[in-house]
């Protein structure tokens, strides 16, 4: 059975998107079986950061609606699977549905990620229902970090009791001189449990998650890889 993942974070842009696809590279690296699923709606991304936007032709959305069948949905990204999500809403997209749509890949995968909109309205619900375990991600800002503490109470209330914490785009200097919160302010402040930290890389960009220029050396992936190990119950230590 599938570790189905929800990457969530309260506020936008820090991070979700890159963090499920750069973790999905890193396992499948390790030899997973890897299913990620964009669950923006509306603002889908992850086709991008893979490098597949010409191949989306279905979404998890059809799949509910009866459009096609399960497999139609998924596009190949080298040995990583991947499902765009809808671009508009529909009254049949409910938690329920969400569920047996999400838990019908179970056999087929050992972990499944599910990335989760910014903020914690419906889309959020919908990305939570699928979903066994949680990690939130925030930058180490006052902002980020509150935003991440009423995220991970907001998981709870949805039934997901593992929550775990990465902090992203973390500049080591910048934080010793106290121009951002440090890693244990951050892990205070949102009293979640710290499961990596991955540093700010001006070179994370889209194309660096393609199959074709995941380069495993840099920094930003090698925190990816020590994630994805931590995830599959390793014991490796934290690197800053
Ligand atoms: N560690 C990092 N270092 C430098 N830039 C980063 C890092 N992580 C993410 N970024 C950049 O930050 C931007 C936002 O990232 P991303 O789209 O993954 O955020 P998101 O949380 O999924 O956003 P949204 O809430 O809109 O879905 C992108 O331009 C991405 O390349
Ligand atoms: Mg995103």
């Amino acid at each position: 059975m599938a570790k189905k993942i929800v990457i969530a974070s309260g506020k936008g842009g820090v991070g979700k998107s890159t963090v499920t696809a750069g973790l999905s590279r890193a396992l499948e690296n390790e030899g997973k079986r890897v299913l990620a699923i964009d669950f923006d709606i509306g603002l889908r991304s992850l086709d991008l950061l893979f490098g597949v936007r010409e191949l989306v032709v279905k979404n998890w959305g059809d799949i509910i609606l009866g459009n096609c069948e399960k497999e139609n949905a998924v596009i190949h990204v080298g040995d990583i699977d991947f499902i765009s999500a809808p671009l508009f809403f529909n009254d049949e997209f409910t938690p329920e549905k969400v569920r047996e749509m999400v838990h019908s890949f179970d056999e087929d995968y050992d972990v499944i990620f599910i990335d989760a909109p910014a903020g914690i309205a419906q889309g959020f619900s919908l990305a939570c229902a699928g979903a066994d375990a949680a990690i939130v991600v925030s930058t180490p800002d006052d902002v980020c970090v509150r935003s991440v503490e009423i995220t991970a109470q907001n998981l709870k209330n949805h039934g997901i009791g593992e929550v775990r914490l990465i902090i992203n785009r973390f500049i080591k200097k910048l934080s010793a001189k106290r121009k951002f919160l440090n890693v244990d302010q951050v892990i205070d402040l949102t009293t979640v449990q710290l499961v990596g930290v991955i540093p700010y890389d001006a070179k994370i960009g889209f194309s660096s998650m393609q199959s074709s220029s995941f380069n495993f050396k840099a920094s930003s992936q090698k925190s990816f890889s020590r994630i994805a190990r931590r995830i599959m119950g390793e014991n490796v230590p934290l690197k800053l």
